[in-house]
């Protein structure tokens, strides 16, 4: 089994999300080899979830606030989200790390507020170009994972989504076997937080045609996807990359 999470980021409109759900919900595809997670917008999440509801498909929230209800003027908490249906989370995404200057504590109170109401979240976590330059890489991943996952119990299920910020929209992939190798040491790590098996993904210019590089390294247990997943032929031909593996 393989996850293909596509992070829709802010790409698509509302009717563009529509369009492209509904064109997803007629896609079929064999579920036991594929679970497909869809990120809308907050404003498309709804309708979204509605559509796929009850299906094969769990949808997830780009982002989420940590106190339930209250004076948070733009905030979406991860109860709200839960009780319009989300299965999943997206947590510390570098974007929100580095655009709107989300910190390790902030990153670590939405983590704790998905666990608080049942909605899984998907920690993502990666190094910055001057990270890797400075032999970081590791460095950074594993301060990531520890100010998140100290603390968390051992039984707590969540994702692992790693994403190198130098590989996020920008067509330079990480290696393959680099990034099996980085999985393996992120899952070395997770061993010392928790007793689950936890899922990693890799994320960073996945496409169609890099996908297949990937698929055979037992490390990688599936991918979040940006840029290539907001369109239908794309989402088309990762889903068969996929499937063919
Ligand atoms: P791209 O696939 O566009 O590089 O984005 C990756 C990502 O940030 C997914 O969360």
């Amino acid at each position: 089994m393989k996850y293909l999470f596509a992070n829709w980021k802010m790409y698509l409109n509302f009717s563009e999300s529509m369009i492209l759900a509904n064109q997803l919900a007629t896609m079929s595809y064999d579920t036991e080899k594929i679970q497909l997670g869809l990120f809308p917008s907050t404003l498309a999440f709804t309708e979204v979830e509605k559509l796929f509801r009850g299906s094969p498909v769990c949808v997830g929230a780009q982002n989420v606030g940590w106190t339930p209800k209250g004076a948070y003027t733009g905030a979406v908490s991860a109860q709200m989200f839960k009780e319009a249906g989300a299965t999943y989370a997206l947590v510390g995404h570098s974007e929100r790390r580095y655009i709107f200057g989300e910190t390790n504590d902030d990153v670590k109170k939405k983590f704790d507020a998905c666990l608080d109401v049942g909605i899984i979240p998907i920690l993502c976590i990666g190094e910055t170009k001057e990270d890797l330059e400075a032999g970081k890489r590791e460095y950074r991943l594993k301060k990531q994972l520890m100010t998140v996952l100290e603390g968390v119990s051992k039984d707590a299920q969540f994702f692992v989504a790693y994403e190198p910020v130098w590989a996020i929209g920008t067509g330079e992939a990480c290696d393959h076997l680099q990034a099996a190798e980085i999985h393996d040491v992120i899952k070395d790590e997770l061993n010392t937080y928790t007793s689950q098996s936890i899922p990693v993904l890799y994320g960073g210019s996945v496409n169609d045609e890099n996908v297949v590089f990937y698929l055979p390294h037992q490390s990688i247990d599936g991918f979040l996807v940006g840029s290539a997943s907001a369109e239908r032929d794309h989402v088309h031909s990762l889903l068969a990359a996929v499937l063919a593996a």
